[in-house]
């Protein structure tokens, strides 16, 4: 999402697994901007692999943003999705973004510069049937996320950080679980992807620990927030005939 926004201004480690995808974002950023840009391919699920982007990140002599933007999505109830994919999924959102923050803040903090971005989803504030991982593990980025902006107000430091939480976007996310966007909200309700990151940098600039982007989710989120559990928890069941996450 944000690697062709912030090229014209950064130069970029981009980290995924797919080796030639990030060879042609990478060449196609270096052409557009003539910025650096410089690839991993690492599976962050993946212990080893995720130490060494941790190594990486926090021996960066310049390092001033990190975006934790990694993350997908599942189909099904809880018992019935395979557990390997949900354990993976956990390991993702939560472990690598734990480990990923320790290196950047262990890099930043010192030079009181720079920040981080956490992208979760409104799934952390609107739960659905069939998205007990996914809306777990958002949950847990949102409260991962508050918590260190308060560590890091302790000590009066510029460190930013943000959870970025926006409600559906057109990305490959929905074709990499299977499900037919089209099928799952109306068409409006999708956000576009440029205006997610606009919103989330711009959101950033001003120090905002909450960024969620288009008003009909801000809406649903300060709706949803102030109801009680057992109403909540019925607009929830009913607003769900696709079992997916956001
Ligand atoms: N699209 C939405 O409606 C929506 C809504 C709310 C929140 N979000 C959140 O936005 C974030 C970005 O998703 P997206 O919508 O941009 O989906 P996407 O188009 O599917 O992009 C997901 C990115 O994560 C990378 N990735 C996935 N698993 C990885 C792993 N194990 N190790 C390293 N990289 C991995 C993928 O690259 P490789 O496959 O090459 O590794 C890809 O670059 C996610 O955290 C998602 O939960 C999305």
């Amino acid at each position: 999402m944000f690697a062709r926004k912030l090229a014209n201004q950064y130069d970029l480690l981009l980290i995924a697994r797919r080796k030639d995808r990030l060879a042609t974002l990478a060449a196609e950023l270096r052409a557009q901007y003539g910025s650096v840009v410089d690839t991993l391919c690492a599976d962050l699920s993946d212990e080893t692999e995720l130490a060494l982007v941790a190594a990486r990140i926090s021996s960066e002599a310049n390092l001033s943003l990190l975006v934790n933007n990694a993350g997908f999505g599942a189909k099904g109830l809880f018992w019935e999705a395979g557990v390997e994919v949900q354990d993976q999924m956990h390991r993702l959102h939560v472990g690598a973004t734990l480990r990923l923050c320790h290196a950047a803040l262990s890099n930043m903090v010192g030079r009181n510069v720079g920040g981080i971005i956490n992208v979760a989803s409104i799934a952390a504030f609107v739960r659905r049937p069939g998205s007990a991982s996914y809306s777990s593990t958002k949950a847990w980025l949102m409260a991962f996320t508050e918590s260190i902006y308060l560590d890091l107000k302790s000590i009066q430091s510029e460190v930013k950080m943000q959870a970025l939480c926006p409600g559906f976007t057109k990305t490959e996310f929905h074709n990499t679980i299977g499900t037919d966007r089209h099928r799952l909200a109306p068409f409006s309700l999708f956000l576009r992807t440029e205006y997610v990151v606009e919103e989330s940098l711009r959101g950033l600039a001003r120090g905002k620990l909450l960024v969620v982007p288009g008003w009909r989710y801000k809406l649903l989120v300060s709706l949803i927030s102030k109801l009680p559990t057992f109403l909540r928890l019925a607009v929830e069941t009913a607003g769900s005939s696709n079992l997916t996450s956001i």
